[in-house]
């Protein structure tokens, strides 16, 4: 398998009123084409840092990101970044003209013929057929991500960055997706890179699973998971790997799809406290 992504000695600080506050420390990774990585700890540890790292909008403070061994000093569409919020399409623009959009400013795509053409292939690979014509405020927040992962999908990025991409939606939607975006990353080979702060999910889409400590953020472990997909909550490795993570993070164990709260109160700095986490 092609090495795709590696993470040396990375380490992110951010400077506030002449104070330092180290977001990551230490991190090292190495990822291959095609993997698919979830990343889950508690909020605040630097997982949104870590992928802005990746897709250039940040430089690290020590270490490096490299891509297929160059390293990453800017924005670039071999790498794009699907977020956590509803509101990341242009309003302005139907659900078929903002993928085609993408495609033209990226020119992946040549002429508006093309790019509708292709844009219309990423609707239909995210199940959408025939609401190309719908604005985002008339899709569902479901709709939406698709939109967004089929817009991020169309340009061909070797690697797609989820920074929380089903954190907004209900349980019933998230499922659906989850099981989509397995199935889109079977058909394009994508390496993916999914932040998450739902245990359940970390294990049904990862077949490495990260797990991060609290500020500053550092690598506590990076899990196999072995199990074949689809991933069910009910068999015995599937319970492991999650008494494992429950472990690591230092959480209470809750039921199924348990969530890490945010902590109840942190300090950025030095005096900074282990946040407190708790399953639902
Ligand atoms: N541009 C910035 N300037 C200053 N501090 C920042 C900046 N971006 C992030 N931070 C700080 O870095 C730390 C990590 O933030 P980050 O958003 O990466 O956490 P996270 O793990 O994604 O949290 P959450 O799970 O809540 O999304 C936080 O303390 C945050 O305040
Ligand atoms: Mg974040």
């Amino acid at each position: 398998m092609k090495h795709m992504l590696t993470i040396s000695k990375l380490t992110k600080h951010f400077s506030i009123q002449e104070r330092t506050l180290i977001a990551l420390q230490d991190i090292d990774l190495s990822v291959t084409e095609g993997e698919f990585i979830t990343i889950i700890g508690p909020s605040g540890c630097g997982k949104s840092t870590l992928l802005r790292c990746i897709a250039g909008f940040e430089p690290p403070t020590t270490g490096f990101v490299q891509v297929e061994g160059q390293e990453v000093s800017r924005p670039g569409i071999d790498r794009m970044m699907v977020f956590q919020g509803l509101d990341q399409l242009f309003p302005w623009l139907t659900a078929l003209e903002n993928v085609a959009f993408a495609l033209r400013v990226t020119r992946t795509a040549r002429g508006t013929a093309k790019s509708r053409a292709l844009a219309r292939d990423y609707i239909n690979l995210v199940g959408l057929r025939g609401y190309e014509d719908f604005y985002p405020h008339q899709l569902s927040g479901g709709m939406k991500q698709r939109v967004a992962i089929a817009r991020a999908l169309s340009v061909q990025p070797k690697i797609l960055l989820m920074d929380e991409p089903f954190g907004s939606l209900d349980a019933f939607t998230r499922k659906a997706l989850q099981e989509e975006l397995t199935s889109i990353w079977q058909t394009t080979k994508v390496t993916v890179l999914f932040v998450t702060h739902n245990i359940e999910e970390a294990i049904v889409q990862g077949d490495r699973i990260i797990a991060m400590s609290p500020q500053p953020g550092r690598i506590l472990s990076v899990i196999d998971n072995p199990i074949l997909r689809p991933r069910t909550p009910d068999s015995t490795e599937f319970a492991g790997i999650w008494d494992a993570l429950h472990r690591l993070l230092g959480i209470q164990k809750g039921p199924a799809g348990g969530v890490l709260r945010p902590p109840q109160k942190t300090a950025p700095f030095e005096e900074i406290e282990t946040p407190h986490l708790v399953a639902t």
